[in-house]
């Protein structure tokens, strides 16, 4: 049997049902601050997320999905969505209208990533992006729109971690701090790391391979490095999120898996054991330069991303996740053959007044019809043979109470109305 590729799954039942929902309610409350929704290519140039993502990542450097398209251009499939909504805001001369702009999206990411709970090779997430101010209003607004999702969806177990890694400057300085600690190690460091030492010594920090080192544990923090510009920043990012009542924790290891970053950087991440890692339900950031090594002006920018799969998992382990399918209003079925062409016609009506109709195709009987119904939770069944053909008057049986009614063709939509509503103040 032709099986799905290793860490990819299907969307199906409680899960389709799931993620709908989560697209709604993230949809109706980003709405709320202003926000637009995008959608950019799965797949872009590789240069893209090269320049993006950053050439020392494990994201770039290991999991991307890299081949060439039948005209020999280097093509990836995204590892992450905002390399694409930047080249969409440049490549579309976004940064021309009024700013700040701010963009939403929900859809698959791709990493070739060792597959377990919470980690796939094909995962989705829901993120944001506001180009356009440097003021640290926007860090905490942003911070504030994942934290008010989670309140929404009734999440309890979470908590938001946020750190710096402040300006250019600053980050120079922690750089060479870096370098100059980890030198003597080289030789305990592995072979990514020591890539990492000439390139980008902040990765070194992000290594799972080392992370357990002692030395790890003392190596210089960002905070001690922070120039003037760059405390302010945060410490105004704190007071905005104070003034909203949004718990978070400064907590100077979030480095984040990807380059970009200035500033302000945050994980939402969940109290639950057996996640492990995985437990990061979202994370983002502030990124002052992404626009512009993209190749557009210097513009900046501030974002995050949710992992939708983590994110069901944590709503699943404190039981948020009782969702149902929307029960039929009414199942159709006829008495015999010759009724297929008015309940055809019944039934589209009926949907094009707002009814959840589902019918019978293929003349099963009685007691199959009445099963189905059934089994669709459907709340009424209309049973259509010659007699309600030629007078008009229909059958309607409530399919919980059993009670039946007769009820005028021309009175049908007015009586499910009427009924329906009895059925959603139960
Ligand atoms: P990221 O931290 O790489 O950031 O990913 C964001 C979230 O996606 C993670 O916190 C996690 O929940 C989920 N995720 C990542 N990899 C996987 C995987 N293999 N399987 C399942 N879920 C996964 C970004 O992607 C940035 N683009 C976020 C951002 C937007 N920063 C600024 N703007």
């Amino acid at each position: 049997m032709l099986q799905k590729p290793k860490g990819t799954y299907d969307i199906y039942g409680k899960r389709s049902l799931m993620m709908n929902y989560l697209k709604e309610v993230f949809s109706n409350l980003i709405d709320k601050y202003n926000a637009s929704y995008f959608e950019t290519p799965m797949f872009e140039s590789s240069e893209l997320f090269h320049r993006g993502v950053g050439e020392t990542t494990d994201i770039v450097s290991k999991e991307t999905y890299d081949f060439k398209d039948r005209g020999d251009r280097n093509m990836t499939l995204r590892p992450e969505g905002t390399a694409g909504i930047v080249r969409s805001f440049i490549e579309n001369k976004l940064y021309a209208e009024s700013l700040p702009l701010k963009a939403w999206y929900m859809g698959p990411m791709f990493r070739y990533e060792r597959p377990q709970a919470g980690r796939y090779r094909e995962f989705y997430q829901i993120g944001f992006e506001c180009f356009g101010t440097y003021d640290p209003m926007m860090d905490a607004e942003t911070i504030s729109i994942v934290y008010n999702f989670f309140n929404l969806l009734g999440l309890k177990g979470v908590k938001v971690n946020i750190n710096t890694l402040g300006d250019k400057e600053s980050r120079e300085m922690y750089h060479k701090a870096l370098m100059d600690y980890f030198k003597p190690y080289l030789n305990e460091l592995c072979d990514d790391c020591n890539r990492r030492f000439e390139k980008n010594p902040l990765r070194i920090l992000d290594c799972k391979v080392d992370a357990d080192n002692d030395f790890m544990k003392c190596a210089p923090r960002m905070t001690d490095y922070l120039n003037e510009v760059s405390r302010e920043h945060f410490s105004l990012v704190k007071n905005y999120l104070d003034a909203m009542n949004i718990d978070y924790e400064v907590n100077s290891n979030i480095v984040r898996g990807l380059d970009y970053y200035t500033h302000t950087v945050f994980e939402v991440v969940a109290d639950i054991k057996d996640f492990g890692s995985q437990n990061v339900l979202a994370g983002g950031g502030r990124y002052n330069n992404l626009v512009e090594n993209i190749g557009g002006p210097s513009v900046p920018g501030v974002g995050f991303a949710i992992g939708v799969e983590r994110l069901l998992l944590a709503l699943e382990y404190e039981g948020l996740d009782n969702i149902e399918f929307n029960p039929v209003d009414v199942y159709i079925f006829g008495a015999s053959e010759n009724e297929k062409e008015y309940i055809m016609k019944l039934a589209n009506d009926l949907r094009g007044n707002g009814f959840k109709i589902d019918v019978d195709y293929e003349s099963k009987s009685f007691k199959n019809n009445f099963k189905r119904a059934d089994k669709l939770n459907s709340r009424f069944v209309i049973i259509i043979g010659e007699e309600e053909v030629k007078t008009k008057i229909l059958t309607v049986k409530n399919n919980k109470t059993k009670e039946e009614y007769k009820v005028n063709i021309d009175e049908l939509i007015k009586f499910l109305d009427e009924k329906l509503g009895d059925f959603d103040e139960d």
